[in-house]
């Protein structure tokens, strides 16, 4: 009969890699979890409307890229192409913005958007994000850059590099754009980008494609349009990062795909990923809260990609998570053995010993093979004489040394042995 595979663009995240996914994920959300960031969970679905108006109709996420579908009901839904559009809807529809400000939470799972697969470019990928909403201090912005690059660091990345620049506000950006159409009027594009320079300027200067590139060396820059209130806003971040150690590159083209965002921009870009090398992003998006029907509240957050994370810290031959499943391996060497395992085996896990057992009923050769599989540095293997005799034979898997241990002081020993 035929089997059935993940669909395409999506992979499932396996033994024993996925030791290394689940760590990758823990990191990305220790700084903020112990930074006073609260939980957030969302539902993977929305309303198609929240994200067009929230991510911009001109996107190619909105564009080209949604999972929409009508249910049962009717209703237009889309599974979430992002993260922040979904929180935000939350915030105002909680009310939690009439709180003590700023609102700040963190959140971690799956996204959605029908993009072209290669490596590091999925259908489904998962983020760890962060949303601030309701302070525009420029202290805030720090912090939240500070967050990402601190969980790159603590998983032992040296390679990346912050991206950093400034959108402007809805004072300044429209002068820019439209110096920004006027320059790209005189050039030489297709149809497809003319009718993008019409609609959303900003977006060609993210194109790829060498032709366009070439073109767009003398195009004007964001940086020279500032308002006094943005750019004071820019230089007052930088100097707070510069106090935090963190080094940054300025770049004047960075613009992301999302049209929610003013004034701070950054992603983080790893060298050893090619054409997909943003392994994380965000910025300020002081107007979305009232694009979504709530109060004007500045904001900004990031999102970190875990899948890409991954393949970084593959890409610098780091070593994340525990390499190793378990750290003690019990074998029963015969039935009437089985009762004491069993026992032995929950009372090492109660003691957070990381602990499994044979449950193939192998011979004691097998469960040998077992127990080498586990990774575990020792192994307790119990048999009728043993139970008899009130004594466990402890193998220690790295010497092959093997000695019977009273099981009176077995848990101590173990516990000693693994310190
Ligand atoms: P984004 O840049 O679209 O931003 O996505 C954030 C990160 O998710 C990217 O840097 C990348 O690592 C990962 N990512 C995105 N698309 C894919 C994909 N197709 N396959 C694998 N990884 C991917 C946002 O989504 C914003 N919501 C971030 C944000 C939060 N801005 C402000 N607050």
């Amino acid at each position: 009969m035929n089997t059935f595979s993940a669909p395409k663009g999506t992979f499932d995240v396996i033994p024993p890699r996925s030791a290394s996914w689940l760590a990758v994920k823990e990191a990305l959300s220790a700084p903020p979890r112990a930074s006073g960031y609260a939980f957030i969970e969302t539902p993977i679905f929305e309303d198609t409307a929240l994200f067009v108006r929230g991510v911009g109709e001109s996107t190619d996420v909105v564009s080209k890229e949604m999972y929409t579908f009508e249910d049962r009901g009717g209703r237009s839904l889309t599974l979430r192409p992002e993260g922040t559009a979904s929180v935000l809807r939350a915030i105002v529809e909680h009310g939690l913005d009439r709180g003590g400000l700023p609102v700040k939470v963190w959140y971690a799972g799956p996204n959605f958007r029908y993009e072209r697969p290669q490596s590091g470019r999925y259908r489904q990928h998962t983020q760890v994000g962060v949303e601030t909403v309701g302070s525009a201090d420029p202290a805030i912005d720090a912090e939240v850059i500070w967050l990402a690059s601190h969980a790159y660091a603590n998983l032992g990345l040296s390679e990346l590099v912050l991206l950093l620049n400034s959108l402007g506000c809805k004072e300044c950006r429209p002068r820019y754009r439209e110096a920004l159409q006027e320059f790209l009027s005189t050039l030489d594009l297709d149809d497809a980008t003319r009718e993008r320079a019409a609609k959303n300027p900003l977006r060609v200067l993210d194109d790829k494609r060498d032709t366009v590139k070439s073109q767009l060396v003398d195009a004007p820059l964001i940086v020279d349009f500032l308002c006094e209130d943005c750019r004071a806003h820019h230089e007052q971040l930088k100097q707070y990062l510069s106090d935090l150690d963190i080094s940054w590159v300025d770049e004047p083209r960075l613009v992301r795909g999302l049209d929610y965002y003013t004034r701070t921009l950054f992603e983080f870009s790893h060298p050893g990923l090619g054409a997909q090398s943003a392994i994380g992003g965000g910025g300020r998006y002081d107007g979305l809260l009232e694009t979504l029907g709530g109060k004007p509240q500045p904001g900004i957050g990031f999102g970190l990609g875990v899948d890409r994370t991954l393949l970084a810290c593959e890409a610098e031959g780091l070593e994340v998570g525990a390499a190793t499943r378990v750290d003690v391996f019990v074998v029963a060497m015969t039935e009437g053995a089985k009762t004491l395992t069993v026992k032995l085996l929950s009372d090492l896990r109660a003691l957070q010993v990381r602990t499994d057992m044979e449950y193939a009923g192998k011979g004691l050769k097998g469960a040998m093979k077992s127990a080498d599989r586990s990774g575990a540095k020792l192994s307790v293997i119990i048999g009728d004489r043993e139970v008899e005799a009130g004594v466990a034979e402890v193998k220690n898997m790295a010497t092959g040394e093997q000695q019977p241990v009273s099981l009176a002081e077995l848990i101590d020993y173990v516990k000693g042995t693994l310190k």
